[in-house]
């Protein structure tokens, strides 16, 4: 049983006329351990029982069963109840090591499917920092929802539709060569992205040559499909590396280009609707009682638009996956379009926009400056994915020379850090990105996660990996008493993760959980010959069993020795 409702149920029985849950609604948790884990305020029965709060919990305490507790006392108008730590102790450790995989598992979900609208990075262009970032929290998103059962799908939603392309077929055709592109595709491809955007600035016509390119792709001429395959398929090829390096896959990867027949049907309904309205030649959704700018369905030439693709999207994922929430896990500078993107889609009459959640982010700066592709100062992902394995290679080589996997470990280890970094900062929030910081072995970083679960692994291998389900575990060492307590919130930490959408939280409990770990090992010798030995192996243990899980809901690895 819950330690609180243990305490509820103390008092309920001692208060036969009191409301049970009024019962719960007054019990505190007390700052400090002094005054025990649980203290009720007696004050609100004054009026009922037409006593002193004083002489109520002085008879209160007489009335109580205090089996189960270390011990209860009266402090002045509160009664305090001491659990008893070691039975604590005991049934959180033998819920771990039963079953660790499933340890912290609840049903918020009830298996409904979420899509998980992540990663979606544009093609033809690199995978920026914030494509990681919307990739990372999306996946662990998805971890973080199944735990607590739902059952979330990941879909790519590739840009691999747009304007962009015109841009880029009009660069091609202009200084352009086959074997150039062939030799070295994505950097290629930016560079005649990057000299567009600096030449149409002195040379605006260069900006209708890159419609007329659009329009001829959305037409479907044979020149222009063709170079957008061959686009397509070189930069997913790139993605694919990278999403192998972070061990991230999809469900689904239907990007912008997948809805192109299916938008029709949705500039249909909102003309049936009478929703559509021209402006300047252009198809537009007034919004203005929403207090947004009305968000344009179709360009003068008749183009579609980067939201009349999500509209198709919307409603072709209700569709196919009857979601009970759809998320977008897209950065912060997007929140209109996603307003405007659940505006229209109410108008259009769909209740169900309410459960269409964005999800959004802060940027990654770099000495406090914002990235951006369109110049090419960008930090290119595989290039930090690769450098961080290689610090981690070097670290290492340091501390543990003889490391038999150390290759594999330093990629775990690198690709963590970095992982680990983005998910440990509120997601909204901007955060820098210095490398080195990234990868230390110390201070708030994966690395140190990781490392206090090697640590533990190190010590069962020591004590011999004993088996540990039928030992006694009623751990009393008050040293041992936090790590306990933290322990057996990790299901709260998750529910709380599911509900914000909140990486972090598990990110924070885990430097947590490793931090006093590291504490009780500094100061408490473990494989000491004594009663309690078993017991306290098994909490390191049970130490070990949640760190990797609290990892493993991150999407980091953890390695057993490093
Ligand atoms: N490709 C877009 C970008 O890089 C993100 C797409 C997000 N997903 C969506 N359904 N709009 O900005």
């Amino acid at each position: 049983m819950d330690a609180k409702q243990q305490v509820v149920q103390a008092l309920a029985q001692a208060l036969p006329d009191v409301d049970a849950h009024d019962i719960e609604t007054k019990i505190e948790r007390p700052k400090d351990s002094q005054n025990g884990d649980f203290a009720f305020p007696t004050f609100f029965l004054a009026k009922t029982q037409h006593k002193a709060p004083q002489m109520i919990a002085a008879d209160l305490i007489e009335a109580i069963d205090q089996n189960g507790f270390e011990k209860v006392v009266v402090a002045g108008p509160y009664v305090n109840f001491f659990l008893d730590k070691g039975q604590i102790a005991a049934e959180i450790l033998q819920a771990i090591l039963a079953d660790p995989e499933n340890y912290g598992n609840s049903d918020l979900g009830n298996a409904g499917n979420v899509p998980i609208d992540m990663s979606s990075p544009n093609i033809a262009k690199p995978m920026s920092m914030g494509h990681l970032r919307s990739t990372v929290i999306g996946n662990s998103l998805a971890k973080i929802l199944t735990k607590v059962n739902y059952n979330p799908i990941k879909i790519n939603h590739l840009g691999d539709w747009g304007t962009q392309f015109g841009k880029l077929m009009a660069a091609y055709k202009m200084w352009g060569s086959e074997e150039e592109v062939k030799a070295d595709p994505i950097n290629t491809l930016q560079k005649y992205y990057v000299r567009f955007h600096q030449e149409d600035k002195e040379n605006p016509e260069l900006d209708d040559d890159a419609r007329a390119w659009f329009k001829k792709l959305e037409d479907g001429d044979e020149e222009a499909t063709h170079l957008w395959k061959w686009f397509r398929s070189e930069s997913l090829k790139l993605f694919m590396k990278i999403y192998d390096l972070l061990g991230i896959d999809f469900d689904s990867y239907n990007g912008e280009a997948f809805y192109n027949d299916k938008m029709d049907e949705v500039v249909q309904m909102l003309e049936d609707k009478g929703l559509l309205q021209e402006s300047k030649g252009a198809e537009i959704v007034d919004l203005e009682k929403y207090n947004l700018n009305p968000a344009l369905i179709k360009k003068t030439d008749g183009a579609t638009l980067y939201i009349t693709r999500d509209l198709a999207a919307a409603i072709y994922r209700k569709r196919t996956y009857d979601f009970v929430q759809s998320l977008y896990v897209v950065g912060n500078e997007q929140q209109n379009h996603f307003k405007q993107l659940k505006a229209v889609l109410k108008e259009l009459g769909f209740d169900w926009a309410d459960d269409i959640h964005h999800i959004p982010f802060g940027l990654i700066t770099q000495g406090g400056r914002k990235l951006s592709t369109r110049e090419g100062r960008v930090i290119l992902l595989e290039n930090v994915l690769n450098d961080a394995i290689s610090l981690a290679r070097k670290q290492i080589a340091e501390k543990n020379p003889d490391l038999k996997n150390a290759e594999e470990v330093a990629q775990q280890v690198g690709v963590g850090a970095v992982v680990f970094h983005d998910l440990k900062n509120e997601r909204l929030n901007n955060f820098d990105f210095d490398l080195e910081e990234v990868v230390r072995f110390e201070g708030e970083t994966g690395p140190y996660v990781q490392y206090a679960h090697a640590r533990s692994q190190s010590i069962l291998r020591k004590a011999g990996n004993p088996d540990l389900t039928t030992a006694n575990l009623a751990l009393g060492d008050p040293a041992a008493w936090e790590i306990i307590k933290s322990l057996g919130q990790f299901g709260e930490i998750i529910q709380r993760a599911a509900r914000e959408y909140e990486p972090s939280v598990i990110a924070k409990y885990a430097l947590q959980l490793a931090k006093e770990f590291n504490q009780y090992y500094a100061h408490t010798k473990i494989l000491v010959e004594d009663d309690e030995k078993m017991a306290r192996l098994a909490l390191v243990e049970a130490v070990s069993d949640v760190l990797k899980s609290a990892l493993e809901l991150l999407g980091v690895q953890a390695p057993d020795e490093m």
